[in-house]
């Protein structure tokens, strides 16, 4: 089977009704970034950032996965796809795909404060205990945290992201502006046979070099354009 990786942002979970982070209105310019989504906002008011990631984290039980998840699913019965998202939901897992790497961590997870990246450590949380506290315990005793990658923190996922992306034969990049590193780079990693899509209604501007196919459209929109293409 071909493989296909998509590699997706914040920009899929839009028509499913999660605000994104650098379009107007979208949750940076509601929350300052390094006060809830780096290491050192945590260090110094970890009772916030919990609070922050117990809201985003209620959030999710009102959404649900959209059409633009659910084509991306569909497509395993014919390629061997891998996702890879920045994204902290669980709509690509309700949506039915199988390959997922979180880049950026997962919502419904929480880890230990001493060894956020150990994973003895991981707890799985549920809509009915969805909220972290600050006294919870992580199994090695320290305090129990979001299992996020906040900026200022190591991305460990991003190797076996980069090989996917190597070995795929089609990359398509879905939602996302390209402006956070290292996972804006995995592009970079397409062999020269790879086939590359860019679906996005504002897309980032890419070189010409790179022999980008761009559909401006939203996700859902996007990815019935790309199924069409794919034939
Ligand atoms: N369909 C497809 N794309 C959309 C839609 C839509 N309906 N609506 C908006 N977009 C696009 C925007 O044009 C933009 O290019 O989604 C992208 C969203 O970009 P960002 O808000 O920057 O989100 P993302 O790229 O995922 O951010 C990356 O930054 O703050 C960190 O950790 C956070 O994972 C996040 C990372």
């Amino acid at each position: 089977m071909k493989r296909i990786v998509f590699l997706t942002g914040a920009g899929i979970s839009a028509e499913s009704g999660i605000t994104t982070f650098r379009d107007s209105g979208g949750l940076w310019e509601q929350y300052p970034v390094m006060q809830v989504a780096s290491i050192q906002g945590y260090e110094a008011d970890p009772e916030l950032v919990i609070r922050f990631y117990n809201e985003r984290r209620r959030q999710l039980h009102d959404v649900r996965p959209n059409e633009a998840h659910r084509l991306v699913a569909e497509l395993e019965q014919h390629y061997d796809v891998t996702v890879v998202t920045q994204n902290v939901d669980d709509l690509h897992e309700r949506a039915g795909s199988s390959h997922i790497i979180h880049l950026h961590g997962e919502l419904m997870k929480a880890t230990s404060t001493l060894s956020p990246n150990d994973p003895s450590q991981l707890v799985t949380l549920t809509p009915e205990q969805p909220d972290i506290h600050i006294g919870d315990r992580a199994r090695d005793g320290s305090q129990l945290r979001p299992f996020i990658v906040w900026f200022g923190e190591p991305v460990p996922m991003i190797e076996p992201a980069a090989e996917a992306v190597q070995q795929a034969d089609i990359l398509v990049v879905v939602g996302t502006s390209l402006n956070v590193y290292p996972a804006a780079g995995l592009i970079h990693y397409a062999s020269a046979r790879c086939s590359t899509y860019l679906i996005d209604p504002a897309p980032a501007h890419l070189d010409p070099s790179m022999r980008v196919h761009v559909i401006q459209k939203t996700a859902s929109e996007g990815m019935k354009e790309l199924c069409q293409l794919l034939g």
